[in-house]
């Protein structure tokens, strides 16, 4: 496999989260005394170069959003930093924050400074001691050091998975529940405590340092066409060699599931990936093509937040796709009644299959998807059909063999 640029897993010998000198010595805060030089414009400029998209799951482009948080009027503007990872199989943003706490606060000290705000939030999870304790040491060090240009809190939000949802997140610092807000107004116009509120995800913000030191077409070199930079990716326990790992677009799952993690554990044989839970599947043929927005789309998927499944041949398909449809429904926040009925429905459905009730289940799933995409407050509801439609379609022989032909028709 050939070596790939690390823009934000540098690799390092010492344990522990870095410590500002260490960040500084390869380069940390460049970035910072870049734009005391050179203003906010010159940053925003630099990350429309760099074509940065965000994140946390759904690509927005990143200097779309500052645009539109730069020109929001106010005196006081906010700025977050959302960590709050509650998909499971991603780790990629615990492990960032713990491992290299200052690279995420000098990004979101640098997105503050690039839109006008005057104060910012981490915003983590509770049940994340080790990156919270590695974000609180960090901060201190920064006071000491007199180099925080404007005051970042952490909150710990609910350990949900819709508290990540960006406008949850920011219930959750208000100290109201974790549910998300109906939108618009969107958060650059009406965001924390009713002011303009840039929110990005923890890796986004550590690409903007690093795009800030280094400069935006350099980072805009990396990557293909249309998809640049780099990407976490977490691998869970289906390969030999579990973890987080970055890669650059234009690599292929191959490289990631093969050269990184080691191939799969106990000899099996790879049937599919699932890059993130609220996406569609991969088969093992397409394992070669180039990961990018715009190769994955024609595929039916995305790179989402790069959490990936491994669907191999001793997996039962039908299985995973209830247990996909469960979490959903547990986790939807009942404030959208076709959200419910989605969620609910789908569970019914698909366990019906499970049951060998018969054919039927692929329209209903459809049309249920159909009726309630866009009918909710944030996209858990489209997020909650992707990964179980591509299911239904890409393993249909599965479904169709679990759901048997049916009741025989009266004689
Ligand atoms: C149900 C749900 C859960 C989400 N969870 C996260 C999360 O854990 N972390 C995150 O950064 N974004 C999450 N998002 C996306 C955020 O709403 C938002 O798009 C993101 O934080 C913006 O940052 P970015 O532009 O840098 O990606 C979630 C969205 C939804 C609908
Ligand atoms: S779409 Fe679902 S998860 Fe999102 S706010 Fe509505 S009920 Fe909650």
């Amino acid at each position: 496999m050939t070596a790939h640029p690390t823009l934000l897993l540098p690799p390092r010998t010492a344990p522990g989260p870095e410590s500002l000198a260490e960040y500084r010595a390869r380069g940390g805060h460049r970035g910072l005394e870049a734009v005391k030089q050179n203003g906010a414009a010159w940053l925003r400029a630099e990350v429309a170069t760099s074509r940065l998209r965000g994140r946390g799951g759904a690509a927005f482009p990143t200097s779309r959003k500052w645009e539109l948080a730069a020109a929001a009027a106010g005196p006081e503007k906010f700025v977050v930093a959302n960590g709050g990872e509650h998909e499971p199989g991603s780790r990629k943003d615990r492990v960032l924050v713990e491992r290299h706490p200052h690279a995420v606060l000098e990004g979101l000290l640098l997105a503050g400074l690039a839109t006008g705000a005057t104060r910012g939030w981490l915003y983590l999870i509770e049940d994340m001691e080790g990156p919270r304790k590695a974000a609180e040491t960090a901060l201190a060090e920064l006071r000491a050091a007199d180099d925080l240009p404007f005051p970042i809190d952490i909150h710990l939000g609910p350990t949900t998975y819709v508290a990540g949802e960006e406008t949850a997140a920011l219930n959750a610092i208000e100290g109201k529940p974790a549910k998300p807000r109906k939108k618009p107004p969107f958060p650059g116009e009406v965001g924390l405590f009713g002011k303009p509120t840039t929110v990005n995800n923890t890796e986004t913000l550590a690409h903007v340092a690093w795009i800030a030191r280094e400069g935006g077409a350099a980072f805009a070199a990396i990557g293909t066409a249309e998809s640049k930079g780099t990407l976490l990716f977490t691998l869970g326990d289906g390969v030999q060699r579990p973890g987080v790992y970055e890669l650059p677009f234009g690599a292929t799952y191959r490289d990631l599931v093969e050269g990184m993690g080691g191939g799969l554990r106990d000899g099996r044989t790879l049937r599919a990936i699932l890059p993130a839970m609220s996406c569609g599947f991969l088969l093992a043929q397409h394992l070669d093509v180039p990961i990018a927005y715009e190769t994955l789309q024609p595929l039916g998927t995305s790179p989402g937040c790069g959490g990936v499944r491994i669907v191999d041949d001793r997996t039962d398909v039908v299985a995973l796709a209830v247990g996909i449809a469960e979490f959903f429904m547990k986790e939807q926040c009942g404030q959208c009644p076709p959200c419910r009925m989605e969620t609910n429905q789908f569970v019914h459905i698909l366990k019906a299959v499970q049951a060998g009730k018969g054919p039927g289940y692929d329209d209903k799933l459809a049309k249920l998807a159909e009726f309630s995409r866009r009918k909710g407050f944030c996209s858990l509801i489209e997020m909650a059909a992707a990964p179980v439609l591509s299911a239904v379609k890409l393993f249909a022989d599965d479904f169709a063999a679990a759901a048997g032909p049916g009741a025989p028709p009266a004689s």
